[in-house]
C-alpha cells in the first residue's frame, strides 16, 4: 500500500546458491526447521506466514550453499507435504522438485508407544505410511498407527 512496501522488493532476501523450501503450511516452518537446520554451515532464512494461494498462509525457509538431498525431501514430505523445494544457483532457480509421501521411513521418527520393542531394546524405528493426507504411519514392530508428531522426531532428543 505504502511506497515504502512497494521500494521493498523482496520480503525474504533472494539467495545466489542453495535451497528454498516454500509453500510450507504455516506454521510447520519451524518443524521443517527443527528437522533440516541442524547441519548447516551457511545463512538460512526464513519467513512465516506468508499469504499463499496454495495454501492459504505459508512459511518458507532458505538455506544457502545447501542442496537438499532425497533423505531431507523425505523427512519434508512427512511434515508438510504440500511444500515445494527450489533448487537455486547463479541465483536462478534450476530445479522444482515437488516432493511424494515416501512408502516407508526407518530411523528418523520414533514410535511413541512406550512400550514398544523399539523403545525398550532401543532398535532402529520402521514405519510404513498407510495414509498420505494427513500422513499416517504404522510402526513395524507395534502395530499402532501414528500421526507425526514433534515428540516422535527423534533430532529433537537430546
Ligand atoms: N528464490 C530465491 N532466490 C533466488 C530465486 C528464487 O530465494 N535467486 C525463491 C523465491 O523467493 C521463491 C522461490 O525461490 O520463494 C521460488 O522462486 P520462483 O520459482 O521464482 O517463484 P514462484 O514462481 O513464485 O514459485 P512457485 O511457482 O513455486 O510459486
Ligand atoms: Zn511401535
Amino acid at each position: 500500500m505504502s511506497n515504502k512496501n512497494q521500494e521493498r522488493p523482496y520480503k525474504v532476501f533472494k539467495i545466489e546458491k542453495g535451497t528454498v523450501v516454500d509453500h510450507i503450511p504455516a506454521p510447520k516452518g519451524l518443524l521443517v526447521l527443527e528437522v533440516l537446520g541442524k547441519k548447516n554451515d551457511g545463512i538460512v532464512s526464513i519467513g512465516l506466514n506468508f499469504d499463499s494461494q496454495k495454501v492459504g498462509k505459508k512459511d518458507l525457509i532458505k538455506f544457502e550453499n545447501k542442496i537438499i538431498d532425497k533423505e531431507d525431501t523425505d523427512k519434508i514430505a512427512l511434515i508438510a507435504p504440500e511444500a515445494t523445494i527450489n533448487i537455486i544457483e547463479n541465483s536462478e532457480v534450476v530445479e522444482k522438485r515437488s516432493i511424494d509421501v515416501p512408502e516407508e521411513i526407518t530411523g528418523f521418527l520414533n514410535c511413541m508407544n512406550p512400550n514398544c520393542i523399539v523403545n525398550k531394546e532401543n532398535l532402529i524405528s520402521y514405519f510404513e505410511i498407510v495414509e498420505k493426507s494427513p500422513v499416517k504411519l504404522r510402526c513395524k514392530y507395534c502395530e499402532r498407527v501414528w500421526e507425526v508428531k514433534y515428540d516422535m522426531i527423534i533430532n529433537n532428543r537430546k
